[in-house]
């Protein structure tokens, strides 16, 4: 078990009314420090339960999730705030900017959260908008910025505590596919530049190609042989 992200019998229940739907079925994974895995499947395969079981944003119905070797299920919610401010950053499919914050504000954001002092943060604050090409927007809101120049925003926000992983869910599917595409590069670059560990979720095929790896889900299962490098 020398994965980052470990996943051992992972499965998680949700009950509506007196209904209780299985969505994970018996997840097991491991990823590798520095791969870039693509979790590929239809539109409720659970891709969304998954992910953000591996992010601690929800603990599953039964099995573990080990990162860095840590069992996150044994940390309490003190550990678990600590974690989402410095050791992962998330990308949502609808960015999920500030609106009354300028692009600088909103990606120091995580920094303040965090009491950082924000002076400890302006190189590397110019590093990142260089890194996702908003230089010349620094000051502008999201309100005056395309769907792709929002969601580059929220890339340099996921980066700048410098997390080890980044979880990305469906991170260009609210984009056309040409600031799809660039967008999706641009991760992929930027995750190569600073070394980052990152899963993504998708349901298309072109975008899964983006990882170094795809694991497909269906029904909460994975599926066999879905570990081929691509
Ligand atoms: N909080 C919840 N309560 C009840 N059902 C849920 C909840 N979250 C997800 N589900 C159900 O789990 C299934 C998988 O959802 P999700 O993980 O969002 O799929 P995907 O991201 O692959 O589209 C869906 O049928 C969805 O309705
Ligand atoms: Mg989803």
């Amino acid at each position: 078990m020398s994965g980052i992200i470990v996943a051992e019998s992972v499965r998680k229940n949700f009950k509506t009314g007196k209904s209780e739907v299985e969505v994970l079925r018996g997840i097991d994974l491991e990823i590798q420090k520095g791969e870039f895995v693509s979790i590929m499947g239809q539109s409720g395969s659970g891709k969304s339960t998954l992910l953000y079981l591996l992010g601690a944003l929800d603990r599953p119905s039964s099995g573990k999730i080990y990162i860095d070797g840590i069992d996150i299920s044994g940390m309490s919610d003190r550990q678990v705030s600590r974690f989402h401010r410095r050791d992962v950053g998330f990308i949502f499919q609808f960015y999920n900017l500030v609106p009354n914050l300028n692009v600088e504000d909103n990606i120091m954001l995580p920094v303040l959260l965090d009491h950082g002092r924000p002076g400890d943060y302006t190189e590397r604050l110019a590093g990142l908008l260089e890194s996702v090409g908003l230089e010349e927007k620094r000051r502008f809101t999201p309100r005056e910025l395309s769907g792709g120049q929002q969601q580059r925003v929220a890339i340099a926000r996921a980066l700048i505590m410098d997390p080890e992983i980044i979880f990305a869910d469906e991170p260009v599917g609210n984009l056309d596919s040409k600031s799809g595409t660039d967008v999706m590069g641009l991760l992929k670059e930027v995750s190569q530049k600073y070394e980052k560990t990152v899963v993504q979720v998708t349901h298309s095929a072109e975008y899964a190609g983006y990882g170094t790896k795809v694991i497909n889900i269906k029904d909460g299962v994975i599926q066999p042989g879905a570990f081929g490098e691509s």
